[in-house]
């Protein structure tokens, strides 16, 4: 009787623990639910790069190397990842659910490396086409939209550069706004959609201002975010060498949350991160809500934290232990304080005189909609593969880690945040230290681990769920 009734608890308790969906307020992210402003403490996640994509496998449907991957990010501190490239139609829900369970939430391009799944920069209005909406776009918004910790989408990455055509802005503006309408129409919250842009500085301005002003015939084509690949500081740089003042300057009088959506040059090796201090530093996290480190596993390009050896191993390289001790130095009561002047600012209305470059496009003619693609958006796509959580069933992680030095690390697992809390840096002070306390399995000790969490309330329910899943162990 006891049992059955602590196993209902139990399966209400894991099926609603979850992070708490964030929104958009002024230039903050922000958790609704405690009004703390929410910075990303991000790395991008690509294994195997873009070349490690297809139909049949992308990064949050092998659900093994989700939660190995899980359990070492939380002990890095993060709290957010990008994923660039994403297969709509596989099943996404055991690593959702595992990124969601470690408090991790998730900012996703709706893109793919394939033909037709991206805007083409020389021809945008060949690629603005139902097929594109239909079986990539609206798609990926179908599986990702249940998971609570989706933070955003991408509606598109590095479109306008060198090589693209004047009309790509138009275009970009055009995507976010057919998938707001369609996340309006069919999503039970206002997931943000945003563009990620190239740290070209002589189109920065423009870029930015193109993307977050407000246009009374079209308000939905505007960004909820604006992301900013950049590569600027480079070893033991400073402020002022890296341009991290003018990146400041530029940005604070934006309308919207801006982050690096790209950051952490390797041309010094091993890098030091001592950017991290920078970016969260009272001045500048003002007007940047943090970003996210390029990248978490090793490939050709070397700009690995973590080199996966095989299934069964992976090393935590230098750069990982030097990240780590950058985000444990942060202080997260003053980063996550709110702030009315920031969540109080409202957007500049378009006009061709915030566009200053003669190159960049400066009209705001957003391309009309198709028919085929007001349909989609009236009535849905066709059979969407709708994600939502399922339970964790897991939590010990099923590889063997090495820190840099070849020196086995013990004790490293999925730990469960309790409801309505996030990951953050220290993380690692009580989970997977090398304390030798061996392989945890989801035992009262875990539930001290909380040092390393976002607290906002409902420790109760955390901690019942805890007792909960040991008394189903
Ligand atoms: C930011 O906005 C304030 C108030 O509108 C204005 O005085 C200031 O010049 C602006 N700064 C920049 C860099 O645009
Ligand atoms: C894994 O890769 C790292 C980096 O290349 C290397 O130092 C380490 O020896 C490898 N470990 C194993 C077990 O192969
Ligand atoms: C609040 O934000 C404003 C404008 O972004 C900034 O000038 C001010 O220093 C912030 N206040 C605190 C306490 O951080
Ligand atoms: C919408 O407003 C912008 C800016 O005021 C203007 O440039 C554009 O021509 C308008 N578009 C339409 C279709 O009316
Ligand atoms: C945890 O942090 C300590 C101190 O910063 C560090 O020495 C240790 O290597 C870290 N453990 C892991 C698994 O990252």
């Amino acid at each position: 009787m006891l049992f059955s009734h602590l196993l209902s608890l139990g399966a209400l308790a894991t099926t609603t623990l979850a992070v708490p969906s964030l929104v958009v307020d002024g230039k903050d992210f922000v958790n609704p639910k405690t009004k703390d402003r929410f910075q990303i403490i991000g790395v991008d996640y690509q294994p195997g790069g873009s070349s490690g994509f297809s139909k049949d496998k992308d990064p949050l449907s092998d659900k093994e190397a989700c939660l190995r991957d899980a359990a070492i990010m939380q002990n890095l501190g993060i709290n957010t990842i990008r994923i660039y490239n994403l297969s709509p139609s596989l099943n996404h829900d055991e690593c959702a659910s595992i990124f969601n369970a470690a408090g991790i939430y998730m900012i996703l391009d709706v893109n793919s490396p394939l033909t037709g799944g991206s805007l083409d920069r020389t021809a945008p209005w060949e690629s603005y086409n139902p097929k594109y909406f239909e079986e990539q776009v609206f798609a990926a918004i179908e599986a990702f939209s249940g998971y609570p910790n989706t933070l955003g989408f991408f509606a598109g990455n590095e479109v306008i550069n060198e090589d693209s055509v004047r009309q790509v802005p138009a275009y970009i503006r055009a995507v976010q706004r057919d998938m707001k309408d369609y996340i309006k129409k069919h999503v039970d919250r206002a997931i943000p959609v945003g563009y990620s842009a190239a740290d070209v500085r002589s189109i920065l301005d423009d870029t930015a201002h193109y993307m977050m002003c407000e246009l009374k015939n079209s308000t939905s084509s505007r960004s909820d975010f604006f992301g900013l690949n950049s590569y600027s500081w480079c070893g033991d740089s400073s402020y002022k060498k890296a341009g991290y003042d003018v990146l400041t300057e530029k940005f604070s009088n934006a309308s919207l949350p801006v982050f690096f959506s790209e950051y952490g040059c390797n041309e010094v090796t091993p890098r030091i991160f001592t950017e991290v201090q920078a970016l969260y530093s009272q001045e500048m996290s003002q007007a940047f809500s943090g970003g996210l480190i390029y990248e978490y596993t090793q490939e050709d390009n070397n700009y690995g934290l973590v080199k996966v050896n095989s299934s069964d191993t992976v090393t935590l390289l230098i750069d990982y232990a030097n990240l780590q001790k950058q985000y444990e130095k942060l202080d997260m009561n003053r980063i996550e304080s709110s702030n009315v002047t920031q969540t109080s600012v409202k957007p500049v209305e378009c006009s061709s005189d915030l566009i200053k470059d003669k190159d960049f496009l400066n009209t705001f003619d957003i391309p009309k909609r198709l028919d085929k693609i007001q349909k989609l958006i009236d009535n849905g796509i066709d059979k969407p593969n709708k994600g939502k959580l399922v339970d964790v069933s897991s939590t010990k992680i099923p590889t063997t880690v090495y820190d840099h030095n070849g020196k086995k690390v013990n004790g490293l697992k999925l730990n469960v945040v309790s409801n309505d809390q996030s990951n953050s840096p220290g993380s690692n002070k009580s989970g997977g230290s090398s304390s030798g306390s061996g392989d945890g399995d989801g035992d009262s000790d875990s539930d001290k681990d909380n040092a390393g969490v976002k607290t906002s309330g409902s420790v109760f329910l955390g901690f019942l769920s805890v007792v909960v899943a040991a008394f189903l162990l």
